[in-house]
């Protein structure tokens, strides 16, 4: 089955909205070169902070195949919860999709499974896409519990949701120990963890559900090793954090796909 690929970009507190503008329409410009004499062309996901989101995004609407995601949301609707922004403010803005459980989300404001259930739900009510973020740390790995962090990740985090919703999520797998830090998974790794997370999904929903979910790989991704990921039958694209903000990097990377 050939699924949806995507290429996301997750530029983290980096980019004045000055920047962002810039970034933003050198990758447009170069998205839009792309096109030329091409049948297929992945989408792409542009995640800048809150406060350039919705000039980016105003930038991407005017280009077919790129789109903006909000890098996190409240789980509440509204409310005195000074400086948290909420999922109908960000599709209140005509943004597609949430970043969702990204590991310094976890890691540095203390989010866990049963905090991302909610948000996943805030975010699927007000009809906004959830990229779910999942991964675990090089002592998980180490100790060879891996795969039962990530089955934890998903079925704590997602596996509340009815058939009919869960098509709607993106899954990413971005493994702690790779994020920032020059360590890729190698295509294997990252392939049997892909294949892992894709069984657990048709475990629970079916296969035919599972085959059609898109599970993005993350974690040192660049304009060099994305062609070697991307070919790996799992892995349907990336969510890229350096390597996004440096436009010729991230239409490498988006360029990296083989012909489909
Ligand atoms: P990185 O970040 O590509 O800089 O490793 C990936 C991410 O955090 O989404």
């Amino acid at each position: 089955m050939i699924r949806k690929k995507i290429v996301a970009g997750n530029w983290k507190m980096n980019k004045t909205l000055t920047e962002g503008v810039e970034l933003a329409r050198a990758v447009a410009d170069g998205y839009e070169l792309m096109k030329e004499g091409r049948e297929w062309m992945p989408e792409v996901i542009m995640a800048p902070p809150f406060i350039s989101l919705p000039g980016i995004n105003e930038i991407v609407s005017q280009v077919p195949g790129i789109y903006c995601a909000a890098q996190n949301c409240h789980q509440e609707e509204k409310g005195a919860f000074t400086g948290e922004v909420s999922a109908a403010m960000i599709a209140s803005i005509g943004v597609k999709y949430v970043i969702l459980g990204h590991s310094e989300r976890r890691t540095y404001f203390g989010e866990s499974n049963a905090l991302l259930a909610r948000k996943t739900d805030a975010v699927l009510k007000q009809g906004l896409l959830p990229i779910f973020c999942i991964g675990e740390v090089l002592a998980e790995r180490e100790k060879g519990i891996h795969f039962n962090i990530i089955k934890q990740q998903i079925e704590e985090g997602l596996f509340h949701l009815d058939e009919s919703v869960i098509k709607k999520i993106i899954i990413a797998y971005e493994p702690v120990w790779a994020i920032g830090t020059g360590l890729t998974a190698s295509p294997a790794q990252a392939q049997e963890m892909h294949a892992f997370i894709r069984s657990e999904i048709a475990r629970k929903y079916g296969t035919e559900i599972a085959q059609y979910m898109v599970i993005l790989y993350g974690g040192s991704c660049n304009a060099r090793n994305a062609s070697e990921l991307f070919a790996c039958e799992d892995v349907d694209g990336g969510l890229i954090g350096g390597a996004s903000l440096v436009p010729n990097d991230f239409l490498t990377i988006i360029d990296s796909f083989q012909s489909m």
